[in-house]
């Protein structure tokens, strides 16, 4: 009996989806807070194994998702590359920033990042021991575009100004920026795989700022990279990829990056997806995190419109993008009991 993400993965049109949520282990959850108190911070959090499992068991047990992903955070690969990295409570991440050739040619080589990530396949090993055995497991890393738009800034940016400024100043210089976080990437997710990790996903956050020639050149031709070496290196390993608020873009993209399924934000209705991004692959999304705060039958109804939307090819179903701190953890529950008896 294959797992049911898996399964969907696989392009199998399914009477219930398998389901599971961005940012599944957060602050929304009580245990959450509770064991991040124990470690101290989000970064000592993801730096141990034991604690780092922990958590991403947390909403396994609460909620029986099909699937659990890796508590860990896009930053520690540019942190691996050479970065400082820290987070200010209540702002974000920090990172020293990246705006010359110079600094981007300093960067450490790819098969040295392994040294900062080996705490991470540990958690990764941990999981694949520890889940239950219909739970799939899932590993992810940033794509490079979104990598790149927190090391040029040294932080998170409302246009990713910065990114676009160094990328229309030296574009060659960005390009080799682009690469060296490509080649981190595949070494850094082929180790997940070696550990145990079922499926991995590619988070590009900022794709949505990418117009014409640049979506081509900084979302779609580095995950092809990524894609076709993961491929060749772990036949069979799906990933999933989410280059969020592409908006006509995600029409395509699987088949130019080969993606096994395209993750959608909650700007593209469900409707229009099933018309023109399902026929081509397996779909993952899209309910409005919102929902999670508020709830009412408004969060009923959505997530049965989704599911049905969505129920006539192959469908994973999630948010639109991270469940936020202050939603109500009754109504994820909610949410999962509206989707399996939509
Ligand atoms: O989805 C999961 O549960 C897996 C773990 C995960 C985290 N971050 C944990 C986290 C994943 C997949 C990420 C991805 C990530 N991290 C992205 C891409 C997805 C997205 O949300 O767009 C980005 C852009 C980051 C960078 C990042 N990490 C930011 C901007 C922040 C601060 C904003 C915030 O929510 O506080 C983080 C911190 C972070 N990463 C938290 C968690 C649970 C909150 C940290 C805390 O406990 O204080």
């Amino acid at each position: 009996m294959t797992k049911l993400l898996l399964r969907a993965l696989a392009g199998e049109t399914l009477p219930t989806p398998p389901i599971w949520m961005m940012r599944q282990a957060g602050r929304y959850l009580p245990e959450y807070r509770a064991t991040r108190a124990k470690a101290g911070d989000f970064l000592s959090l993801c730096y141990n194994p034991d604690l780092a499992a922990e958590v991403t068991l947390q909403p396994i047990r609460r909620y029986g998702f099909d699937a659990s992903i890796l508590f860990a955070d896009i930053l520690l690969v540019p942190q691996a590359l050479g970065s400082d990295l820290w987070f200010v409570t209540g702002e974000g991440p920090r990172l020293s920033t990246i705006t010359t050739a110079e600094q981007v040619d300093q960067l450490r080589p790819a098969d040295e990042v392994h040294e900062t990530l080996n705490p991470i396949y540990r958690t990764v090993s941990i999981l694949a021991a520890e889940l239950p055995r219909e739970t799939t497991l899932i590993g992810f890393a940033g794509a490079p575009w979104t990598v790149a738009t927190y090391m040029v800034a040294g932080r998170g940016t409302k246009d990713q100004g910065p990114a676009h400024a160094f990328k229309d100043a030296d574009r060659a210089a960005f390009t080799r920026l682009i690469d060296r976080i490509t080649d981190a990437t595949i070494e850094y997710l082929s180790a997940q795989i070696d550990a145990g990790a079922e499926v991995v996903k590619l988070f590009d956050s900022w794709a949505g700022s990418l117009k014409g020639r640049d979506f081509d050149d900084f979302a779609i031709a580095p995950a092809r990279r990524i894609i076709a070496d993961l491929k060749a290196r772990h036949p069979g390993v799906p990933v999933i990829a989410f280059p969020r608020e592409a908006g006509e873009r995600y029409v395509g993209f699987a088949k130019a990056t080969g993606a096994d399924c395209v993750a959608i934000d909650n700007s593209v209705a469900s409707e229009w997806a099933a018309k023109h991004v399902q026929p081509e692959i397996c779909v993952q999304g899209n309910m409005d995190p919102r929902h999670m705060v508020t709830g009412g039958p408004e969060l009923v109804a959505e997530a049965q419109r989704i599911t049905r939307n969505l129920r006539n090819g192959p469908h994973v179903f999630n948010l639109g993008h991270g469940i936020t701190p202050d939603a109500d953890p009754d109504n994820v529950a909610r949410m999962i009991e509206a989707v399996r008896t939509a």
